[in-house]
């Protein structure tokens, strides 16, 4: 827990869910004030709410495409509107699909592009907007993965967005460090989320991806969200600009493991 953390106030992208929703949870556990974006699970985020307000913080749930430009302008102003500031810009929302890189169509190249990176380019930086002009200090925190830097055959728009998350949160992060505002990303490897339900679903995939991970588990979403409070904390106060992986070791290139090779 991170005392500091209190009554802080964020914003969590695509809550309703998976690792959005352990990190608005976490959050309120730290006693924070959560708003709790989703797209359109309203009845998931409205229980992500209630469970934010039984565990002695505050939130709301407000809905809104990140890829929109008037959205994110919106769920800016509802956190300034019912909380006063905006401390902690969490942009997890993002979507994934498998398609052979011959076969994908422009469409499919970008709505994965619009949701990950132009999301991510848009809640980032309105934010950052926002903290420079009431002179916040904030933390930004933007859910990459290990295919920011891992290729990913089938999941090319994918694995662009996730590398083309790099360079944003650098350069970001470089362009306003004067400002007391840090940038970073975390890079989960593969965790329990409904992004891999149906993968995990089939013991045999399931089994074939714990064979890529050399610590031999697959990542719980809580795993993650203590990262998020970790980059939001004080404790993280000159870090800026990093991608912090969570992912057992996946990226090490596993195939080397037992003196292989
Ligand atoms: P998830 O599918 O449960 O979460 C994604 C959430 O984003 C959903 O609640 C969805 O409704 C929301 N969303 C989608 N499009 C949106 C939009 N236009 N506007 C607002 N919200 C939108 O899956 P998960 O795993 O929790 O994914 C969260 C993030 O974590 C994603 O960015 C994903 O790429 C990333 N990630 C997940 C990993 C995993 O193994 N589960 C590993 C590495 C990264
Ligand atoms: C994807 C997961 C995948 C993990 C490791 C993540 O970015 O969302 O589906 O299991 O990377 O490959």
């Amino acid at each position: 827990m991170y005392k500091e953390l209190q009554d802080k106030v964020a914003i969590v992208t695509g809550a309703a869910s998976g690792l959005g929703k352990a990190i608005a949870l976490r959050f309120g556990k730290e006693g924070m004030k959560v708003v709790v974006n989703y797209l359109s699970k309203e009845k998931e985020a409205a229980e992500v709410v209630k469970e934010i307000q039984n565990s002695g913080g505050e939130g709301i749930a407000v809905q809104a495409d990140v890829s929109k430009e008037e959205d994110v302008e919106r769920l800016i102003s509802s956190a300034h509107q019912e909380f006063g500031t905006l401390d902690v810009m969490m942009n997890n929302a993002g979507v994934q699909k498998e398609i052979p890189s011959h076969e994908m169509t422009l469409e499919d190249w970008n709505k994965v592009i619009a949701v990950n990176l132009s999301g991510t380019f848009l809640g980032s930086t309105k934010a950052i907007a926002y903290m420079l002009d009431n002179g916040i200090k904030g933390s930004i925190i933007n859910m990459s993965s290990v295919h920011e830097i891992v290729p990913w055959p089938h999941f090319v728009h994918y694995a662009s967005s996730k590398g083309g998350m790099k360079m944003l949160t650098q350069t970001l992060a470089l362009e306003y460090a004067p400002h007391g505002i840090r940038v970073n990303n975390i890079g989960p490897g593969a965790i329990n989320t409904p992004i891999n339900a149906e993968k995990f679903s089939d013991p045999k995939t399931k089994e074939d991806v714990l064979s890529m991970i050399p610590m031999k588990e697959i990542g719980e979403p809580e795993q993650i969200a203590s990262i998020a409070a970790f980059l939001a904390s004080n404790e993280a106060s000159y870090v800026t600009g990093i991608t912090l992986f969570a992912d057992g070791g996946m990226k090490l290139y596993p195939a080397f493991q037992a003196g292989r090779g």
